[in-house]
């Protein structure tokens, strides 16, 4: 498979459309001193958007930030029309944006399944719990096949595949996922981006995601953004990145 063949089909975005997602000069930290310091992001809706930057450079932050895990001192974030920028997890999750943490997060000793219902626990409609689970195993055939099986039991990828499907259940408009290829050989990175393009065209999902795996990321994404030092360094059309000579010097071994 070349990589053209795994580039997303051109971004939607259109100029007069709204951001989805608008992070707006965010100041924010742990306490102490701001670790983000004015950071800006923007969204738009149908679009795949790649965070790159180097270790420490703020780019979880970001994730919590939006999320509401930390206090955001400056600036402000919108989602869909509407300010979340002081928003509590539980109403984030509700405005309509999941998130798959950076740390694994299935529990090994249950059944996919069960996993999955898990997503669900503060559900009460037990119709609606079928309902949504059965939706997101039509999503990856790949769970279907392994529902009964322990989680523990499953590959690096089909692991990370039901932590993206876990995140679903809630039927999202847009998923955070940071890293989503930490951990995976090349090959399972590829199936892991090649999802999340599909992802993005049947559903129409929105994507923010942070990867480390600079090229693969940027390739299956519309735009990036470099981070650094807790501030924007750059961004553009994620080919235009991934051409950029100090893009290239610094993520991509200067290749
Ligand atoms: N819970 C925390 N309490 C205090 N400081 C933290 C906490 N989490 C992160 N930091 C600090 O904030 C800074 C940015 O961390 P962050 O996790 O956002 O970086 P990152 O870009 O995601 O890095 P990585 O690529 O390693 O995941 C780092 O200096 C880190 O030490
Ligand atoms: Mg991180």
């Amino acid at each position: 498979m070349t990589d053209v063949a795994a580039r997303p089909t051109p971004s939607p975005q259109v100029p007069e459309q709204a951001p989805l997602l608008e992070i707006e000069d965010v100041y924010a930290g742990y306490g102490g001193d701001d670790i983000l310091q004015g950071i800006s992001m923007e969204v738009y809706p149908g679009e795949i958007v790649c965070v790159i930057g180097p270790n420490g450079a703020g780019k979880s932050t970001v994730f919590k930030a939006v999320y509401g895990f930390v206090n955001i001192r400056k600036g402000r974030v919108r989602f869909d029309g509407q300010e979340i920028t002081h928003a509590r997890p539980q109403e984030v999750i509700q405005a309509g944006i999941a998130m798959v943490p950076q740390l694994p997060s299935i529990f090994p000793q249950m059944t996919v399944y069960e996993n999955l219902e898990m997503g669900l626990f503060l559900e009460r409609d037990k119709r609606k719990i079928v309902e949504r689970i059965e939706y997101v195993l039509e999503l990856f055939p790949r769970l279907e096949e392994r529902r009964k099986v322990m989680a523990g039991a499953l590959s690096g990828g089909e692991r990370r595949m039901l932590e993206i499907g876990r995140a679903l259940l809630i039927q999202p408009k847009m998923l955070l996922m940071d890293e989503p290829s930490a951990g995976l050989a090349p090959l399972v990175t590829r199936t892991i981006f090649q999802n999340i393009q599909r992802l993005n065209r049947e559903i129409g999902l929105t994507v923010l995601m942070i990867e480390q795996n600079v090229r693969q990321g940027l390739e299956a994404s519309h735009r990036g953004y470099v981070l650094e030092l807790g501030r924007n360094s750059y961004q553009g059309p994620a080919q235009e990145l991934l051409h950029n000579p100090e893009v290239r010097r610094a993520f991509l071994g200067g290749r």
